[in-house]
């Protein structure tokens, strides 16, 4: 049989400093060449120091007192975080046996990054891959997933375009031969991101304000990110959650279910992982102020400084953010006022990406409105950013309200033939501690193997 290339485990990923420092130094040196298949043992929120990649973004930015503290996801490995469920998805089939290289074909559905994830890890661990994702992304995101040598199959970008990926997932799974890393079923994006971004959060705010989170707001996509939440409320209860949608796909808010332009989220479902039970607030953000922040924190450096924000951050920042970053710092922003926070108080939000897969979203902006010069940067920065309202934001802590949440959950997948009691244990806490706590068996099941 042949054998795939182990990367880390949870463990590890959360604390790349625990890795036997020849093997950490082999990773490191790996950054250089990102085919190296040494670079599994780069999917870290931490830099080369030890410290989380964030930025707390200067006040004179946001408009707001509290400390908005943005997790860095662009320098893993394939240009986001979304390589760290895909990857620790296809370790687990792994190890338990239910992905063998050379037999199995690997399925990533997907609105781009996790195709992207996939794809990359498929090359780096050997196995053949195909993205199913609709065909209405940025073309970067195709370019990327073609260039580590995943085919494509593409379904129609059309109302309900993420639900046709997924149905075609499910079709194409029927042939023994495919397996689906199924990010929006699959706990192990759940596990990744409750222990490896979870706790990466909660060392993200150390020094900064309290140094405790008082909100953790962040757009799903496949919702993963947002189990990170459930970590956080274990360590600081009075945390509140904010699951952030598009204004114009408020799916779980009121079922809305329109196009957008916020690529990775707003995916119009209430996803299988997605623990709701953790979910206090639901906060909407209008696709085109995410798009025109984003051109704002590109373009606007003169602009911004005549605001007080200094040139030299501005100017580090440049890359840091994608469309959906952006959309999480305005949810973040929107939070603060909402929850009416202070100085010593923190918001945690994250990047999912960097700035790389969305020049053509930038000339799309430019295409569509006659002038964007500075004038108009100085206008979109007040409005969109110092003008921020508390408007759009949802209660989501009574039981009234999580039924309709556990309802939207059911919609979405009794008729992928999930069954009623499988969904019936989700509404404990316990399902979502006792899925958690598998990460422990994993970590072993992982180190055994390596050093097999
Ligand atoms: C750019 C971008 N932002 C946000 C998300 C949402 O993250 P999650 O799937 O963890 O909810 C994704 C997911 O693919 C993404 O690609």
């Amino acid at each position: 049989m042949k054998k795939s290339t182990l990367g880390p485990t949870y463990e590890e990923m959360l604390h790349p400093s625990k890795l036997d420092a020849s093997l950490r130094k082999q990773a490191l040196a790996a950054k250089k060449d990102e085919l190296d298949p040494m670079n599994l043992f780069n999917i870290t929120w931490k830099k080369e120091n030890n410290e989380v990649n964030k930025v707390v973004l200067p006040k004179a930015l946001t408009g707001v007192d509290a400390n908005i503290v943005v997790m860095l996801g662009k320098d893993f490995p394939s240009g986001s975080h979304k390589v760290g469920p895909a990857y620790s998805t296809l370790i687990e089939g792994y190890v338990d046996g239910d992905i063998v290289p050379g037999k199995h074909t690997i399925l990533g559905p997907s609105t781009g990054n996790f195709g992207i994830g996939v794809s990359y890890i498929c090359n780096l661990m050997d196995y053949e891959a195909v993205v199913i994702m609709p065909d209405n992304m940025s073309k970067e995101r195709y370019d990327r997933i073609k260039g580590y040598g995943a085919k494509l199959d593409l379904t129609p970008g059309t109302e309900s375009d993420v639900i046709l990926t997924l149905e075609k997932t499910h079709k194409l799974s029927k042939d023994p031969k495919n397996v689906a890393l199924a990010q929006f079923e699959l706990m192990p994006n759940y596990r990744f991101h409750r222990h490896v971004t979870g706790y990466s959060a909660i060392e993200a705010v150390k020094g900064v304000g309290n140094g405790r989170i008082a909100c953790f707001a962040s757009a799903p996509g496949s919702a993963g990110t947002l189990a990170a939440g459930d970590q956080i409320k274990k360590e600081y209860p009075e945390a509140k959650i904010a699951a952030l949608e598009p204004y114009e796909c408020s799916t779980l808010m009121d079922g809305g279910r329109g196009q957008h332009r916020i690529e990775g989220i707003g995916d119009k479902m209430c996803t299988l992982i997605h623990n709701v039970l953790n979910t206090d607030f639901i906060a909407l953000v209008s696709d085109e102020d995410a798009v025109r922040g984003l051109k704002v924190l590109r373009d606007g450096v003169d602009v911004l400084a005549e605001f007080g924000v200094e040139k030299k951050q501005l100017k580090a920042m440049r890359d840091f953010f994608g469309v959906s970053g952006v959309c999480n710092i305005l949810g973040a922003i929107k939070m603060a006022k909402y929850l009416k926070l202070g100085p010593e108080d923190n918001v945690v939000t994250v990047a999912t990406d960097g700035f790389d897969r969305y020049d053509s979203v930038m000339e799309d902006l430019e295409n569509r409105y006659l002038e964007t010069e500075d004038f108009v940067l100085r206008r979109w920065f007040r409005d969109i950013f110092l003008k921020a309202d508390t408007e759009n934001v949802a209660d989501y802590r009574s039981a009234a309200q999580k039924e309709k949440l556990f309802k939207q959950k059911e919609n979405d997948w009794l008729k992928f033939g999930y069954e009623q009691a499988y969904l019936d244990k989700m509404k404990s806490m316990d399902f979502w501690d006792e899925e958690y706590e598998k990460i422990y068996e994993y970590n072993e099941k992982i180190q055994a193997l390596r050093n097999h």
